[in-house]
């Protein structure tokens, strides 16, 4: 929103208590009326706070992040709920960017720098066949996934492993995934669609006991559209997997900004770990950012200050005939134009070539 330079200067007078009375004499040389419009108005937009009106309960949550604020709660209300393009329309402005702007390299180079060349990586094993084999998943069979897998997969990703003593004698959690200062902020929650053996529905993972919180309401694969707008692709998945953070965690020991980036890294851990695990137990896994935020939070009975949607993940069966394995071509070569073509399958790399 635009705001003139008096705006401003009104704003920055208001940043303590002070009457409309003082505010008139601040601004005396101001036509008394336009000057009450415009102080209606800041009040309206919540720009500017009475003190005899009830404080709104996002007002009330935000106080929360002070010590974060103006950085971090700018950039988190500044950065929700997107108006999200479809696919045909990246694509096309990608391809109109590129015309202009050629795409940065994915790689950088030190030339003419002295070059040691490695000996050939150690590939084999589970571990880095898993690591090798994961890729995002945007078609599921209908199968279901069980609630073992499922079960397996909350507990690798998001479950207490352990509990040790902090330096304040409090009982901190330890998970699979590092956490900055052991705050631990990032909870998940599961929308279950097709699992076997879990009733469909909305449900919180309580970490330290492993079990399922169902949540009130009713989810189909409609809301999965609703949840990813424009991303028609996950609406066959069997569960999506919401992670959100809990700030008042972090802030509770780090008073700087800096530290909204741990919990966007932390939920980045979460996810990788998750679609590791899926990976390794033969399902489909993937992770989406693109979310309708305040939709979701809504669903989940969050305030999206105190705590908020950060990333998807989900997960579903693998259809039958791809083998999602990167083509040759694309382990460390540039595809060849045929490969290409098999890369234009709607903003996803699908190789038919790999079948089972
Ligand atoms: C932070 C993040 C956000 C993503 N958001 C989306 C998304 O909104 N929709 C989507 O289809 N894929 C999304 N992806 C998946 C990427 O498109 C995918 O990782 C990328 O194409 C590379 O493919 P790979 O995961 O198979 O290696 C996201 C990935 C990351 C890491």
């Amino acid at each position: 929103m635009a705001g003139s330079p008096i705006v401003c200067e009104i704003l920055d007078y208001l940043n303590d208590w002070r009457t409309a009375g003082q505010l008139f004499a601040f601004k005396s040389l101001v036509n008394p009326r336009l000057l009450q419009v415009l102080l209606d108005k800041l009040v309206k937009t919540s720009y500017v706070e009475r003190e005899d009106r009830a404080a709104r309960g996002g007002d009330v949550a935000m106080t929360a992040w002070r010590e974060w604020n103006p950085a971090a709660g700018f950039f988190h209300n500044s950065t929700k709920d997107l108006r999200y393009a479809g696919l045909r329309t990246i694509e096309r402005v990608t391809r109109e960017r590129a015309r202009v702007t050629p795409m940065p390299p994915s790689v950088k180079r030190y030339a003419g720098a002295p070059r040691v060349t490695l000996p050939p990586a150690q590939t084999g094993g589970e571990f880095p066949r898993v690591l090798l084999e994961r890729r995002t998943w945007r078609r599921f069979a209908r199968a279901p996934v069980d609630v073992q897998s499922l079960s397996t997969l909350l507990h690798l990703t998001a479950g207490v492993q352990a509990w040790v003593i902090g330096p304040a004698d409090q009982k901190v959690a330890l998970k699979t995934s590092p956490s900055g200062g052991a705050r631990q902020p990032i909870e998940l929650y599961v929308v279950a669609l097709n699992v076997q053996g879990l009733r469909k529905g909305l449900y919180h993972y309580a970490a330290d006991r492993h079990a399922l919180e169902r949540l009130p309401g009713r989810v189909d694969a409609r809301d999965v559209q609703r949840y990813f707008p424009q991303q028609w692709w996950y609406k066959g998945a069997s569960a999506v997997i919401f992670f959100t953070a809990v700030f008042g965690r972090v802030q509770w020991r780090y008073a700087h900004a800096r530290a909204y980036r741990t919990v966007l890294i932390e939920a980045g851990h979460f996810c990788q770990t998750f679609c590791l695990t899926a990976t390794w137990l033969g399902l489909a896994p993937f992770c989406s950012m693109a979310l309708a935020d305040s939709e979701i939070e809504r669903d989940l009975g969050i305030d999206g200050i105190g705590e908020s949607v950060l990333y998807a993940a989900g997960v579903g069966t693998r259809p039958r005939g791809i083998a999602w394995k990167p083509p040759a071509a694309h382990r460390g070569h540039p595809p060849t134009l045929e490969q290409e073509e098999e890369l234009k399958v709607p903003g996803l790399i699908i190789s038919r070539r790999h079948r089972r």
